[in-house]
């Protein structure tokens, strides 16, 4: 099991990836209305690639959509591609079409990652430092999400996190922009490990058999260096919803 965290991770399955989507879905809204009760305000940074999808367009329908605290809820993105947000591949166009086109929230309340930027670098320095200015944060000091999504890639990769990449070992910058050489986009921006570790509430969503034998990796190996194994809150929770067909050789518990 992940070690380094203050408590297990939980690892729940669903039968299929519509189950899967509906509880994550809910999991949002229960989350929101808890950050919202606590603090004001709800903090969520959104995963990128296709799973996320359904969950997304479950939380633009009724009942969900009109549980949200939408005019209370801040949406950043975990990691785009190196695009226009019109583009196919974008995660801000996927995450647009799919929800927030479709709910009130402020426009000012949604964070997109200047994907098409020219200049990466100033791109993800200016989202670490927009990052800064809405949470408040003193020099130095990283965001604390309510709740980040992730997803996984069948390399082990998570937001842009990839395998092997020196990304891996940032410390300081809550954003980078990195040169996947790997990914079909290879310009990408990403949080990074220290973003990730901060968070009250990290979801990973994670469906399909052709993840099942990373899966096993990162969740049975301890000392795995796979980018998604080395996601472990310090001083938060960690969930991973799995379907029955990525979960199929982690070997829980019958
Ligand atoms: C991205 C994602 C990436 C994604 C995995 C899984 O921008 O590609 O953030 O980390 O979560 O690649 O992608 P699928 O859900 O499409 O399998």
């Amino acid at each position: 099991m992940i070690t380094g965290m203050d408590r297990p991770a939980e690892i729940i399955v669903f039968d299929d990836p519509a189950a899967l989507a509906e509880a994550a879905a809910q999991a949002i809204a229960e989350c929101a209305e808890a950050a919202v009760a606590a603090r004001g305000r709800f903090m969520v940074a959104l995963a990128g690639g296709s799973t996320p999808r359904t969950t997304y367009e479950r939380l633009a329908q009724p009942p969900l959509r009109d549980r949200m605290p939408w005019d209370r809820t801040w949406i950043f993105f975990g990691d785009e591609r190196g695009v226009t947000p019109d583009h196919p591949d974008s995660n801000y166009r996927m995450a647009n079409e799919a929800l927030l086109s479709k709910v009130p929230i402020p426009a000012k309340q949604i964070a997109r990652i200047r994907g098409e930027a020219e200049d990466p670098e100033t791109a993800a320095t200016e989202y670490g430092q927009r990052l800064s200015e809405v949470f408040e944060c003193k020099r130095g000091g990283l965001p604390r999400f309510d709740l980040i999504l992730l997803g996984m890639g069948v390399d082990g990769h998570t937001g842009s996190l990839f395998p092997g990449s020196p990304v891996l070992k940032e410390v300081f910058r809550p954003v980078a922009a990195v040169h996947a050489s790997a990914a079909s986009i290879p310009q990408r921006f990403t949080f990074t490990l220290p973003v990730i570790n901060t968070a009250a509430r990290v979801m990973f969503l994670v469906a399909g058999s052709e993840k099942a034998k990373l899966l096993k990796a990162v969740l049975n190996e301890p000392t795995s260096a796979l980018p998604a194994a080395l996601v472990r809150p310090t001083n938060g929770r960690l969930t991973w919803l799995l379907d029955r067909a990525a979960a199929a050789l982690v070997g829980l518990p019958k």
